[in-house]
């Protein structure tokens, strides 16, 4: 015990994922300064953390960054370096021209390349080593999402004493396609390197019980995975690697308590009255991703305003766009389209000064985002595919008046628990016409009555008791699991 604790660190509860919370960004002038990070990963876990005072391992998001841990408003960061070339195979290739679109029913083809494999593998061992000197003695460390599905198993062997949880972001996809990964059975036994891996529904557990069967063949438990209750067991040698479904959210209720601010409200009515005091705000926000359906909604808005049954004089879109992973092909093909469908309803139907979309495609400081929350009458959130979507959970927790409504895509985690949104099948252009249609005509009293209910579920269900439901369960191994295991 003496060697083993010359070489730990002095974290007792460890995040490693592929983004730090923050990103260093190099000004023209030569200096740099820190910012936020994009996407829900960041949003989710950033609260979690500074309350555990935790340390977090991550990439600071630039090349060749040879960065000394540093504490950051309480965070305890430790980057990890990655070079030019291993953001263009790691980042770029395998995890965002393989992984995710693989992930995400391959609605772009994901590309197989064994140079991106290995430069995976490369960097998944520099994370695992990294977290490694992190860690004290016997600490719990928590590994995140698609970029780091080999680090647990890395990280065990490094270093036995350490309880290892693992939660996968986005969707676990269905076995056929699963099956086309010529690295499969590595990346199966990577996860099963965790006491416990979560993913956001009891599907994606399901399929991965299944694939534990399959490619390594394991025992598993065989009855359905509830939604944080009846844990999947996979027997892996003398380990039991225990398997669930831990659905993330929001700081619900902060970030309620922001949209009620007086300054908020007020910058909400302003907004309104700079778009033209129009009758109907129609928002979006999503980072800019082909997962998203942005193509849908637009699609969707032109075709409403060609039948006329949506009025432009009276009705605005905003679309709200961060830019991500601008080098990956998919993402700037996908940018073209959009923007061109974007000037094609202006063209047609907007008048000087007055666009029918407003589209920006840069980040938004978060009281800004907020405002665009209280004073959208339609969000719009409509992806082909989604692991969760917080931005459906951002919107209702925004809106304690009670007005606004939600049209939310079927295929999304959210979808699950949000059911008084109006569910729309994005695969359906009609469908989608019929759910914004019927969102921005709904009766003022139908509209209160829904967004109560949505609201109840987002507030009960906080990003806290998301992480305390997944960290209870990898504290208390073998309490919740159901009786091993029929062969
Ligand atoms: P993903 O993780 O795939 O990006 P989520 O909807 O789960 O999708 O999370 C996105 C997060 O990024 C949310 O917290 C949302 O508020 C934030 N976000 C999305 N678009 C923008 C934008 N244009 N400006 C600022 N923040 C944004
Ligand atoms: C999703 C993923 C995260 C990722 C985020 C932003 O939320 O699940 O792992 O960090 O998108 O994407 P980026 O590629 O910019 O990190």
């Amino acid at each position: 015990a003496a060697e083993e604790s010359t070489h730990a660190g002095g974290s007792d509860f460890v995040v490693v994922a592929n983004r730090l919370p923050v990103d260093l960004e190099r000004l023209a002038d030569g200096s740099t300064r820190w910012k936020r990070s994009p996407g829900g990963l960041v949003t989710a876990l950033e609260p979690i953390l500074r309350s555990n005072r935790g340390a977090w391992v991550g990439w600071a998001g630039v090349a060749d960054a040879e960065l000394d841990p540093i504490v950051q408003d309480g965070l305890e960061l430790y980057p990890v370096s990655l070079s030019a070339q291993e953001i263009a195979d790691y980042y770029e290739g395998f995890s965002n021209a393989t992984l995710w679109p693989l992930y995400h029913d391959v609605i772009v083809r994901p590309e197989y390349r064994r140079e991106w494999w290995n430069t995976y593998v490369e960097v998944n061992r520099r994370f695992a080593e990294e977290t490694a000197k992190a860690a004290a003695e016997g600490a719990t460390v928590w590994v995140q999402d698609y970029q780091l599905q080999l680090v647990p198993k890395m990280l065990r062997m490094l270093r036995p004493d350490l309880t290892i949880g693992f939660f996968l972001h986005i969707p676990f996809p269905p076995v056929e396609l699963f099956m086309q990964m010529p690295w499969r059975t590595e990346i199966v036994e990577g996860l099963l390197g965790a006491d416990l891996i979560g993913f956001h529904l009891p599907g994606g557990a399901q399929n991965f019980l299944y694939l534990a069967r399959r490619l390594a063949g394991h025992q598993t438990s065989r009855g359905t995975v509830g939604v944080r209750s009846k844990l999947g067991v996979v027997q892996a040698g003398f380990r039991a690697v225990r398997v669930g479904a831990f659905p993330i959210s929001i700081d619900s209720g902060q970030l309620d308590e922001q949209a009620r601010r007086k300054p908020i409200r007020d910058r909400a009515k302003q907004i309104r009255k700079e778009l033209g005091n129009p009758k109907h705000i129609m928002l979006g926000v999503d980072r800019l991703d082909y997962t998203k359906g942005i193509d849908v909604r637009l699609d969707a808005l032109l075709e409403l305003i060609a039948e006329g049954r949506v009025d432009p004089a009276e009705t605005v879109m905003v679309q709200l766009a961060t830019p991500s992973r601008e080098r990956v092909e998919s993402y700037v093909q996908m940018r073209g389209a959009i923007e061109k469908t974007v000037s094609r309803i202006n063209g047609e139907y907007a008048e000087v000064g007055r666009p029918v979309v407003h589209y920006i495609h840069r980040p938004i400081p978060r009281d800004e985002l907020i405002a665009f929350f209280v004073a959208a009458d339609v969000m719009l959130v409509t992806p082909l595919r989604d692991g969760m979507n917080l931005v459906a959970k951002e919107y209702v927790a925004c809106r304690s008046d009670l007005g606004g409504a939600l049209v939310l895509s079927e295929f999304t985690g959210a979808a699950a628990e949000l059911r008084q949104a109006f569910l729309c099948n994005p695969h359906d252009l009609e469908d989608v016409k019929d759910k914004m249609e019927a969102a921005l005509n709904q009766p003022r009293e139908d509209g209160r009555r829904h967004m109560r209910a949505l609201r109840r579920q987002v507030l009960a269900h906080d990003v806290d008791r998301w992480a305390r439901s997944f960290l209870d369960a990898l504290a208390h191994q073998g309490a919740a699991g159901p009786a091993l295991i029929a062969p």
